[in-house]
């Protein structure tokens, strides 16, 4: 064996032993998504080995083809009825969206997909009970269609679960159960899972627990050494993590399932639109997440015996994820929209460089801004229409752009929807009130943002337009008399 190739293998089986294994998970809830085959260039650049999608979208899978990352793919909790009344859309569903990559090519084209994740965390107390009678019925014709396929082997069916499935009133681990109205559907969940081994897909969410639960400090959530710990009879717990995820580990053993094994399918930390969401603070959470896991030592709970696998929320910012539960819900991203690192992380030490999107493209320099010389009597009113399409939620209390004052809020949000309708000179009209500007109007750490320039055609156009620019070059140069 080459001694390179025994060194990566060494590598990789340490990486594996000491940390289970890190991924992403990459949403596509945005105005002018970073092209498909750019973020298979950053996930491979940063060496992620695992994604996590919510669909199955075709572009995003064809850009995967060949990548050898593990992917899951996602059935949007919209499909779950009619998945669950019909063996037929079950099969469908798994043809279009798992055989076509699967088998495609074989020897090494195809996509590596190892789990199906049915529904979008349908279980969120948000969305009351209309997803509950369908989730594990659909899962079960998921499966038997994945049986049918002959790929029950290598692709696992899991239903993700939300942050809020489970809690413990006293805020104490050894009290956790499932919320009263997931029970029944808890314990046929659990049934169907371990019967075909599959993991326990679950959020945990440690910066929604510290804006809900006063008993929670900052530095009990950021991993902090000096954190004040919880005590739970005799176990202790020195930060917010390990609190939830035993408090999901005692709601799994109520019902029965004491050794189900758990991934945490969605963790992170936002970095704008709330209070104490901010690059550094993500930063330092991220950093203690990675240290946590690589220690190795598991929960009180779980003592060495931590997730196989954690799947960071999430690889980007999306600017059209819905906000209602909150403004910080956009700022997800380890990266930004356009794939720029906002702090300073990596998926495998966690204490490295992340690597950039490279050759980004942008639409022009441009931004619309408010005319300071107009009347600006409607600029409020205006302001307000455009933030209720575009995106305004860094204006927001805590935000980055939270300071700026009026009428910078007015371009702020002028801008933010002149970006979202690319840069079309009647999206920047206003009543008159709106004005291009080639300046970059962002002022400290409020960006005025340039959005992505995306359409399918314009993102293959750079390879026709490299590709000519050669020929046209090429042509030029051999026509040119002789520099002799
Ligand atoms: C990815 O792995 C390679 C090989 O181990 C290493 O040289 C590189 O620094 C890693 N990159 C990141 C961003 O971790
Ligand atoms: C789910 O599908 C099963 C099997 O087709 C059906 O009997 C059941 O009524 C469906 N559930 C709902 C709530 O429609
Ligand atoms: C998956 O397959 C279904 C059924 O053929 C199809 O309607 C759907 O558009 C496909 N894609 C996704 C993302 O579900
Ligand atoms: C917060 O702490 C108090 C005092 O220890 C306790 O009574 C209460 O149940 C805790 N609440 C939560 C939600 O953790
Ligand atoms: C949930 O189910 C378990 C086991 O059947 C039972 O012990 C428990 O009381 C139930 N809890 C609720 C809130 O219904
Ligand atoms: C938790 O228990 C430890 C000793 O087991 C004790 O020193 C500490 O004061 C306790 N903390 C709280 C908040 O009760
Ligand atoms: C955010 O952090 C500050 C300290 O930096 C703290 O005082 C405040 O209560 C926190 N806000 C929330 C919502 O947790
Ligand atoms: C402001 O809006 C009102 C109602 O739409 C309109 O009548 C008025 O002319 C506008 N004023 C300016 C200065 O555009
Ligand atoms: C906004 O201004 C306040 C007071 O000057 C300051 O404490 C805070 O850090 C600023 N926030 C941001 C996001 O710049
Ligand atoms: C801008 O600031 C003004 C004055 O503080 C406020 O009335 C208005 O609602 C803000 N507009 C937006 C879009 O944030
Ligand atoms: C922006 O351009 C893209 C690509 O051409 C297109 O798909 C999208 O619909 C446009 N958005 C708006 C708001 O016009």
């Amino acid at each position: 064996m080459p001694p390179n190739l025994c060194t990566l293998l060494f590598v990789l089986a340490t990486t594996v032993s000491t940390c289970g294994a890190i991924g992403v998970n990459w949403g596509t809830t945005a105005s002018h998504p970073l092209p498909p085959a750019k973020v298979v260039e950053l996930l491979k650049s940063n060496n992620v080995t695992k994604v996590k999608l919510f669909d199955a979208d075709p572009g995003v899978l064809g850009a995967l083809s060949g990548s050898k990352l593990s992917v899951t793919v996602g059935i949007p909790n919209a499909l779950l009825k009619s998945l669950n009344s019909s063996k037929k859309a079950a099969e469908s569903w798994v043809h279009d969206n798992v055989t076509r990559y699967v088998s495609n090519g074989g020897g090494g084209g195809g996509v590596k997909i190892e789990y199906v994740a049915v529904g979008d965390e349908s279980f969120l107390q948000s969305y009351g009970e209309q997803f509950h009678p369908f989730v594990i019925g659909a899962a079960m014709n998921i499966h038997t269609a994945l049986a049918r396929a002959k790929l029950e082997s290598n692709v696992k069916v899991v239903v993700p679960c939300s942050f809020d499935s489970f809690l413990s009133e006293s805020g104490h681990p050894s009290k956790g159960h499932f919320r009263a109205d997931l029970n029944r559907t808890m314990i046929e969940l659990l049934t169907f899972l371990s019967k075909h081994n599959s993991p326990f897909f679950a959020t945990i969410s440690p910066f929604r627990s510290l804006r809900q639960n006063k008993n929670i400090s900052l530095d009990f959530t950021l991993f902090k050494d000096n954190a004040k710990p919880h005590n739970d009879s005799r176990k202790t717990y020195k930060n917010s993590f390990d609190l939830s995820y035993d408090t999901l580990v005692t709601a799994l053993s109520t019902v029965g399932f004491p050794k189900m094994e758990i991934v945490v399918s969605q963790i992170g930390w936002p970095t704008d639109g709330a209070a104490n969401a901010t690059s550094s603070t993500a930063e330092t959470f991220m950093k203690g997440l990675m240290a946590h896991l690589r220690s190795k030592s598991g929960t009180p709970l779980r003592p060495r015996n931590p997730s196989s696998e954690t799947y960071v929320f999430s690889l980007l910012d999306e600017d059209q994820r819905s906000i209602s539960t909150g403004n910080f819900e956009r700022h997800w991203g380890v990266f930004t929209f356009d794939g720029q690192a906002k702090y300073r992380f990596d998926f495998i030490q966690g204490s490295k460089n992340l690597v950039d999107a490279q050759n980004v493209e942008y639409l022009p320099a441009k931004w619309c801004v408010v005319n300071n010389n107009g009347d600006l009597s409607n600029a409020t009113a205006s302001a307000s229409e455009a933030c209720s399409h575009a995106d305004c939620s860094a204006m927001s209390p805590g935000g980055s752009c939270s300071n700026i004052s009026w009428p910078g809020n007015i371009s702020y949000a002028f801008n933010s929807y002149y970006q979202q309708h690319n840069q079309s000179a009647d999206s920047c009209d206003f009543g008159g009130l709106g004005l291009i500007t080639t300046v970059n109007p962002s002022v400290d750490n409020c960006r005025f943002s340039v959005q992505l320039r995306t359409s399918l055609s314009e993102s293959f156009r750079p390879d026709y337009l490299s590709l000519c620019m050669t020929l046209l070059v090429t042509t030029l140069l051999l026509s040119l008399p002789r520099f002799t």
